[in-house]
């Protein structure tokens, strides 16, 4: 028998058509049915392919019956006490928080020179002013949460126990800038006595 085609071209093209047929068929995920956000549908009644909540429903993970935790106040009033466990890892988070989200305005030390104010920016008060050091724990977490007249909310860039975080690291920055002196020497003392790095 004579090819038409040298064997070894014959094979060739037999293990490429083999390829293509092969590769053709697949039907990729990003592929599958799908609404694109707020698209329109005949499906439901309304056209909306968006579906509103379930009225008297929860989503899962979204139950936030502590009030405390979840709004800083109790019967509308701020919390004058951390709702949630603090550890020294927790401080630390807060501070990690902190200068990714807070420093541009309120500087490292909570004073309100940060890099941006010192371009112009308004200036915050600092966190050192009497009125800031007495303020109910509640009110750090409600600013963060809400918003403060100049100041624009981060609730949607913060999640929740990390603004409780973020006070406890504007507390620990308040009582580093502002010690009295019996603090310092209760600070002393501890300091003779406790391990290196704090307890956990
Ligand atoms: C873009 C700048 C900017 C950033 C970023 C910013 N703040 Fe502020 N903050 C302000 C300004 C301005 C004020 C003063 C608002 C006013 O009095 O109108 C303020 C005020 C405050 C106050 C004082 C409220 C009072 O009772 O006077 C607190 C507390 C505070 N901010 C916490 C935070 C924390 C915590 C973060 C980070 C999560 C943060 N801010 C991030 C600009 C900023």
């Amino acid at each position: 028998m004579r090819f038409l085609l040298s064997p070894h071209r014959f094979i060739f093209f037999v293990l490429l058509a083999g390829t293509l047929a092969t590769t053709a068929c697949r039907q990729d995920m990003q592929d599958q049915p799908r609404y694109k956000p707020l698209s329109q549908t005949s499906f439901f009644g309304d056209e909306r392919s968006a579906r509103p909540t379930i009225r008297d429903t929860v989503a899962r993970g979204q139950l936030h019956l502590d009030e405390a935790r979840y709004t800083g106040k109790m019967d509308g009033k701020d919390v004058t006490a951390i709702p949630i466990q603090i550890f020294r890892a927790d401080v630390v988070r807060g501070q990690d928080r902190y200068q990714i989200y807070c420093t541009p305005c309120h500087g490292r030390l909570g004073d309100g020179r940060g890099m941006i104010v010192l371009r112009g920016m308004r200036q915050p008060p600092s966190y050192l002013d009497a009125r800031l050091v007495n303020a109910p724990i509640g009110h750090f977490f409600d600013v963060i949460t809400n918003g403060y007249g100049a100041m624009y909310p981060y609730n949607s860039r913060v999640a929740v126990d990390d603004r409780w975080r973020i006070a406890a690291y504007i507390r620990a920055l308040q009582l580093s800038q502002n010690a009295l002196p019996d603090l310092q020497q209760v600070a002393n003392s501890a300091g003779a006595k406790s391990t290196p790095g704090g307890q956990q």
